[in-house]
């Protein structure tokens, strides 16, 4: 049983493939196309999935599309209808763009098919349209290691929900209580994205990282004034402050009166107001995602929880979640955005639909096979492919490739690691990864502003070996997808001195907080990758072999990209990104190059062609 799995049309487009009930390839569209959260027909994500199994395409089974189209455009007519006319001029810009392409998604759907895959089959009879949050739902459920859990979801919005609650049990997914839109977590952290001057969708984990900095001394106001919270998480979000209904822009007058000022302009400086706005709304997203945990923990008995939807990408809400013991044990879907709904759509087909059992991964694993979905490309087409970009560079055995990748990051290099295949979801997990010495107080903002360029209160993230996770951080739980939270442990901390101490907001991030500063929030948190020898052994060996030179477990694992850009996919994209930015050393399969060998005309100013993000 083939099916595919589609998510489109909304943001970040990807496909995935599913065959007997096992996730065998998913990617998103943007990684192929290189525009960042391409939401368009995911052709190429399509093309890969289908080639990577080696099918032809009138043996897919089925397609599964993430959402109900006409269930969107329903919320849409009647959110502008009861507005209006206040919400005219959004209905005018939004509206056509509905008629024309989104509601007739059948058809559509059945067109693009067919002029990608095989304009022979008639792919209107194999097309099956889920629930976005039904999709949500099925990506946290299905892949988890879990035989029976609890299942919660929260985004922005689907078609009208906006949180659910639902209960697994086998191949069975039922959804329990649902929260509608306008009432919406997901778009309430977003308005707090825009008004503090960030990019609503991508922005979201920059207000969360910026939370750190502030303190949080508006959570009565909004509490007050934008959103009530009832005690089992359920809660309306108060519109008069709000323009998303009616506008193109989140926020309204009233919202930033009650704030004492306009939104912050994108490219000025980031003050402590952002700051501890940002802390607020952490403060009180925190909150409800607790309680709305409690809730589903009671209506279900279950022990086990899983998490999807935009709001569990909040990695600090979930490792504040799993400390607190409402569940014994949390899994989330790396790919929680709309992304992971193409996986959700094809794996609620496969058993809700087609009543395909379930078979756990075994000895405590998922079904995502550690993210790992994505393209790969085997030496000799390395070799070719770097040749023909003008490259220089050497083929290595594998234990001397990861010998002198282990001692370029020693030696506080910047390295660009593109291994096996690419991963699904929005986190770089050492595949397409930028490392760097955790040890070195330099490196963030060495890679924040010469390798990333952007701004420079942005942590990184640790890579640390499974098996030593504990030596260095409050946590023994696998975090393979770098979805949870954890304080770095006391023997390795800093204590601040009382001037430190008096520091205000980013002065504090120049202050070295451990001996693995580049890896160490200003409140000794870290967002923590625990990297596996099975699912990752290449990645695990190189974080072995730099321990054996420097006694340290734990590296820096940033997204392979600059700011703005995809991560990159192909070797080519690798090797680019390489000569645009101050990437010392990079490493494609057994290829290994070095910046100062190369070509000196092939060097650019990359980071010019990539709108900020
Ligand atoms: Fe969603």
């Amino acid at each position: 049983m083939n099916i595919l799995g589609i998510s489109a049309y909304y943001h970040d487009a990807a496909a995935a493939l599913v065959v007997d009930g096992e996730i065998v390839a998913a990617a998103q569209e943007e990684r192929f196309t290189r525009v960042k959260h391409d939401p368009g027909f995911p052709t190429n994500a399509v093309r890969f999935c289908v080639d990577f199994a080696g099918l032809r395409p009138d043996q897919l089974d089925c397609i599964a599309f993430y959402d109900k189209p006409f269930l969107k455009f329903e919320r849409l007519l009647e959110t502008y209808l009861a507005f209006a006319p206040r919400g005219f001029t959004s209905f005018r810009q939004a509206l056509p763009v509905w008629i024309k392409e989104k509601l007739f998604q059948k058809r559509l759907l059945a067109s693009q098919l067919g002029a990608n895959l095989d304009s022979g089959v008639d792919w209107s009879s194999k097309l099956l349209f889920s629930e976005h949050h039904l999709s949500h739902a099925a990506s946290a459920f299905y892949p988890s290691p879990f035989d029976q859990a609890a299942v919660l979801t929260m985004d922005g919005v689907g078609e009208w929900t906006t949180t659910s609650l639902a209960h697994g049990t086998g191949n069975n997914l039922e959804v329990l209580k649902e929260i509608h839109f306008p009432h919406s977590l997901g778009l309430l952290y977003s308005a707090f994205t825009y008004y503090t001057g960030f990019k609503v969708n991508s922005g979201e984990y920059k207000v969360m990282g910026l939370a750190p900095y502030g303190e949080p001394r508006y959570v009565d106001v909004i509490r007050d004034h934008l959103i009530d919270v009832k005690d089992d998480g359920s809660f309306r979000v108060n519109l008069d402050y709000f323009d998303y209904c009616t506008g193109l822009r989140m926020t309204n007058e009233r919202f930033h009166a009650l704030f004492g000022g306009p939104p912050r302009n994108p490219e000025s400086r980031l003050g402590q107001k952002e700051m501890d706005l940002a802390a607020s709304i952490q403060v009180v997203t925190e909150e409800i995602v607790l309680k709305l945990a409690r809730d589903v923990a009671r209506e279900t008995g279950e022990r086990n929880l899983c998490l999807a939807g935009g709001v569990a990408l909040n990695c600090v809400a979930n490792g504040k979640l799993l400390r607190t013991g409402a569940f014994d044990r949390i899994w989330i879907q790396p790919a929680a955005g709309d992304a992971g709904g193409a996986v959700g759509a094809a794996l609620g087909a496969y058993h809700m639909h087609k009543g395909g059992a379930r078979r756990l991964a075994g000895s405590g694993r998922d079904g995502m096979r550690g993210a790992y979905l994505g393209p790969e490309y085997d030496t000799a087409t390395i070799r070719q492919r770097l040749s023909a970009a003008g490259a220089t560079f050497e083929i290595l055995d594998d234990g001397e490739i990861i010998d002198r990748c282990a001692r370029a990051l020693a030696v506080g290099m910047a390295v660009g690691w593109h291994q096996g295949r690419m991963e699904f979801g929005p986190r770089a997990l050492g595949a397409r990864s930028i490392l760097g010495d955790a040890r070195s107080p330099a490196m963030q903002k060495l890679l924040n502003l010469k390798v990333k360029f952007r701004e420079s209160f942005r942590p990184f993230a640790p890579s640390v070996l499974r098996e030593h996770v504990s030596d260095w951080f409050d946590i023994d739980e696998d975090s393979p997808y770098m979805l949870l939270v954890a304080d770095v442990r006391n023997e390795h901390r800093i204590a601040m001195t009382p001037e430190q101490e008096a520091l205000f907001g980013i002065d504090k991030l120049n202050v070295a907080r451990s001996s693995i500063p580049a890896v160490t929030h200003v409140d000794y948190s870290a967002r923590i990758q625990t990297v596996h020898a099975d699912t990752n052994p290449r990645y695990h060996a190189l974080i072995s072999r730099f321990r054996d030179l420097t006694g340290c477990p734990v590296i820096v694992n940033t997204s392979f990209n600059v700011r703005g850009e995809p991560i990159v996919c192909t070797p080519e994209d690798s090797y680019h990104c390489f000569m645009g930015t101050d990437i010392e050393v990079l490493v494609v399969g057994n290829a290994y190059l070095e910046k100062s060998r190369q070509p000196e005309h092939l060097k650019t100013r990359y980071e010019d062609n990539f709108a900020l993000d």
